[in-house]
C-alpha cells in the first residue's frame, strides 16, 4: 500500500552533499532497541513493521549508528529492508562505545574508527556507506587526526560523505579543512535551542542539519505542552506541530524522529499535512525561546 496523503516527498527534498536527495523528513532507528538503547527491541515484529512502512510512506532517509544497541539498529534495518529500494540512503555513525546500557564513552582512534565503518558495512550489508557521521569529536584524540581519519574513509570509497554530530561552528570549520561537512547532526527542538547559531551556519552553507530528539525524546509528543493551542487550532497532534515546525524552520532541517511503533510512524509523518501560517511560526517561536531559556 502507498500512501499519498501522507507521504514524506510533501516534506520538501534536501540533496546530501550536493547529490544524494532524500525528502527531509526521515526516522531515526535509535528506538528500534532495547532499554537503554541496548540490545533487541521489546518487540522485534514491530519494530520491524515500523521498518517495512518507511518505503510506503515516502521515508528514504534513515539514521541510524554502530553503537544503537550496540549494531542491533543496523541490524534490523537489513533484515527489514534488504535489498534496499534504490532511492533509500542510510546515514549511519561511529565513534561512540558502549560498555552497558546508556553509557556512551568517545573513542575517536583512527584505527578504531575504520574497524567500525568495516563492521558498518558489514551489519548493513553495503558496499558503501551513503552518509557516515562522526557521532563525537573524542577529546582525547587530536581533532585532526579524526577528521583525517574521515577524508581517508571517503578516499577509500568506503563512505561517499560524512558529517559531525554534537560540534561547533568552530568544529565544522576546522573538519572542512580536511573534507566536506554534508551534514551536521545536533540536539534541536522548539525547546532546545543551544544550536541554533550551528543551524543558522548550516543553512548559510547548504549543509544538512539533523536535529535529534525532534520530539524533545517524546515530551513534545504528549498532551499539556506549549504546542496545545495549535494543536486545537490544527486538529493535530502534538507531535506533528512539533515537526511541522522544525521542517519550516530552516530549508536544510532533516529531523528524524524516532518510534519503536507503526502507528506513532504514522502519525509524525502526517506532519507533513500541516502548513504551519508564518503567525503561528513565529507564535511558537517565542513560546519555544521561552520555555528554553526557563529552563536554562
Ligand atoms: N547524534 C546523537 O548524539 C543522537 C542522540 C540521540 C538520538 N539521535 C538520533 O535522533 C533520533 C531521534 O531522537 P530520539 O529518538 O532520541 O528522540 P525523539 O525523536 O525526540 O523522540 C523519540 C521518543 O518519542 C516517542 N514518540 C515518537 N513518536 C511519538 C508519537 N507520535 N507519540 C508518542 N510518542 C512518540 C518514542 O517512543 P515510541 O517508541 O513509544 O514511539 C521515543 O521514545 C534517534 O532515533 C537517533 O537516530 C542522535
Amino acid at each position: 500500500m502507498t500512501d499519498t496523503a501522507f507521504n514524506a516527498s510533501r516534506s520538501g527534498t534536501f540533496r546530501i552533499g550536493g547529490d544524494l536527495k532524500i525528502n527531509r523528513l526521515g526516522f531515526g532507528a535509535m528506538r528500534i532497541t532495547g532499554p537503554g538503547i541496548w540490545g533487541p527491541p521489546a518487540d522485534h515484529d514491530e519494530a520491524v513493521r515500523t521498518l517495512k512502512r518507511l518505503p510506503e510512506l515516502g521515508v528514504n532517509f534513515i539514521d541510524t549508528a554502530d553503537s544503537y544497541g550496540p549494531d542491533v539498529s543496523e541490524w534490523l534495518i537489513r533484515e527489514a529492508l534488504h535489498p534496499y529500494p534504490k532511492e533509500l540512503v542510510i546515514a549511519t555513525k561511529g565513534g561512540l562505545t558502549r560498555s552497558s546500557p546508556d553509557i556512551w564513552k568517545p573513542v575517536g582512534r583512527p584505527e578504531y574508527l575504520l574497524q567500525q565503518v568495516h563492521k558498518s558495512l558489514r551489519n548493513l550489508g553495503v558496499e558503501q556507506i551513503d552518509l557516515w557521521q562522526l557521532h563525537r569529536i573524542d577529546p582525547k584524540v587530536p581533532a585532526d587526526e579524526q577528521f583525517d581519519a574521515v577524508r581517508s574513509f571517503i578516499d577509500q570509497k568506503l563512505i561517499r560523505h560524512a558529517g559531525l554530530s554534537e560540534v561547533s561552528v568552530e568544529d565544522i570549520k576546522a573538519a572542512s579543512k580536511f573534507f566536506d561537512v554534508a551534514t551536521v547532526q545536533n540536539r534541536y527542538n522548539l525547546v532546545d535551542r543551544t544550536s541554533e547559531d550551528i543551524l543558522d551556519y548550516c543553512t548559510g552553507q547548504n549543509i544538512g542539519f539533523i536535529p535529534w530528539f525532534p520530539l524533545a525524546a517524546g515530551d513534545l509528543a504528549k498532551p499539556g505542552s506549549i504546542l496545545d493551542t495549535m494543536t486545537k487550532k490544527y486538529g493535530a497532534h502534538p507531535s506533528q506541530i512539533a515537526l511541522a515546525w522544525v521542517l519550516k524552520r530552516s530549508p536544510v532541517m532533516l529531523p528524524i524522529p524516532g518510534t519503536s511503533k507503526v502507528a506513532h510512524l504514522e502519525q509524525n509523518i502526517a506532519a507533513v499535512g500541516i502548513a504551519l501560517s508564518d503567525e503561528d511560526f513565529a507564535a511558537l517561536d517565542v513560546e519555544g525561546r521561552k520555555a528554553f531559556h526557563a529552563a536554562s
